[in-house]
């Protein structure tokens, strides 16, 4: 008898201690739960179960003092091809979201879901490796909130939204590999933050804004679009950029009296039509990569600096450059 009720007691305190102990908020829990089916029960959520508590969960946390869920991070690390839905619409359904990610899952479909935008509090914002299609939606530029916004690896078509620039608070911009359209917004130049910009493998057509010259950018890959025109305005002495790609375009600007700031590292200006003489001031930079094949250049490659360090790769099919590592240069070559 003793035995039977000291047992049943302690069932209790158990009992009571898994209730007590649940912090995971009921709300939060019962829409998790819907998550989890709209994505047809995927091996990835199977830690989600209804009778423990969801602040215990993979892929999601809670918040240490509300205890309301403030991340979804569904990623796998290689490519989950079980993995098929759509963005379910009840991610909108979290309100304390700072962070939401859906990574490597090539069989994720459809659009943006649109109730992303009731997601106010979301300071990173990752959906990438995906399939995902349909356009970048202008309702990102309401969640002000953001500091990271990478939409790169899907299947995104149309124009980038100028609001954009609205998310003052942005420190980086994946954007890259996707299908993207239309020009990179002059809008961007208004962008309070100076976020890093990655728009590279898209179908940007048209100039790069001159507007981007007002930011310190610190890095940028607009590589292989169909941008045209001048980009010197990314350059000059007082600018802060380091890393720097316009690779695989149709730039077309003379390269003479370009003015390049101490701070720059990295330049890949390979594949265009960049015309015009490589600047003597390129020999004052602590360059450590520096690509300018496949352009329109000529004369001398002035000595001195970091120039020589570069194997002739870096410097192969210009019109008329020469000296080292290239061959060195004739009269007739000048
Ligand atoms: C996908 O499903 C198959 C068959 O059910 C299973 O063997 C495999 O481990 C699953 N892959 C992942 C990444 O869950
Ligand atoms: C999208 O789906 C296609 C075809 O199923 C696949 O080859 C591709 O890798 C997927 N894209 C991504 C980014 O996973
Ligand atoms: C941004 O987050 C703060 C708290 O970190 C919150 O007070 C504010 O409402 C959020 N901004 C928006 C636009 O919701
Ligand atoms: C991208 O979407 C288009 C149209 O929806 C589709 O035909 C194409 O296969 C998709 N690309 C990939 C890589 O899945
Ligand atoms: C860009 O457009 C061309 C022609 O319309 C198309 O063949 C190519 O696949 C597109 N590239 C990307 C990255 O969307
Ligand atoms: C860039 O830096 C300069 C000098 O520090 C500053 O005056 C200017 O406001 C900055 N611009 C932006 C967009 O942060
Ligand atoms: C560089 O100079 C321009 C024009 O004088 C100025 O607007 C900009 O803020 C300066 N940038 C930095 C980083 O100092
Ligand atoms: C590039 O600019 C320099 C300096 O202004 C000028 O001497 C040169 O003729 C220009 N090159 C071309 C190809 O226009
Ligand atoms: C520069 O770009 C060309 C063309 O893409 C490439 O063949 C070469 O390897 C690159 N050079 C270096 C040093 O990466």
């Amino acid at each position: 008898m003793a035995t039977t009720r000291m047992l049943g007691s302690t069932l209790l305190l158990i009992l009571l201690s898994t209730v007590v102990s649940e912090l995971c908020n009921p709300q939060d829990k019962k829409v998790l739960l819907q998550i989890k089916k709209d994505l047809n029960n995927p091996y990835l959520l199977a830690s989600w179960n209804p009778s423990t508590d969801c602040c215990k969960w993979y892929t999601v946390t809670c918040d240490p003092k509300t205890h309301r869920i403030n991340s979804l991070t569904i990623f796998s690390s290689v490519p989950d091809t079980n993995f098929s839905a759509q963005i379910p619409p009840s991610v909108g359904l979290l309100p304390y979201l700072e962070t939401l990610e859906f990574h490597k899952l090539p069989k994720l479909t459809g659009p943006l879901q649109p109730a992303i935008a009731k997601l106010t509090n979301l300071k990173f914002l990752r959906i990438s490796w995906t399939n995902l299609s349909g356009p970048v939606p202008t309702f990102l530029a309401r969640l002000t909130n953001l500091t990271f916004l990478d939409l790169s690896f899907n299947n995104l078509t149309g124009p980038i939204p100028e609001a954009l620039s609205q998310l003052s608070n942005l420190d980086a911009l994946h954007l890259d590999r996707n299908h993207l359209t239309g020009s990179i917004p002059p809008s961007f130049g208004s962008f309070k933050s100076n976020p890093d910009i990655f728009l590279s493998h898209n179908n940007l057509s048209g100039p790069i804004p001159a507007s981007l010259g007002n930011l310190n950018l610190t890095q940028v890959d607009l590589s292989r679009n169909k941008l045209v025109g001048d980009a010197s305005a990314l350059f000059g002495l007082n600018k802060t950029v380091q890393i720097v790609d316009l690779s695989r375009n149709e730039l077309s600007f003379n390269l003479s009296n370009v003015e390049f700031p101490a701070s720059l590292t990295s330049l890949d200006l390979n594949h265009n039509k960049v015309y015009g003489k490589l600047p003597v001031g390129l020999t004052a930079l602590n360059l450590q990569y520096l690509n300018v094949s496949y352009n329109r250049l000529c004369g001398e490659i002035p000595m001195g600096g970091e120039l020589q360090s570069f194997d002739v790769y870096s410097y192969l099919h210009n019109k008329c450059l020469c000296g080292s590592p290239l061959p060195s240069c004739t009269s007739s070559s000048l």
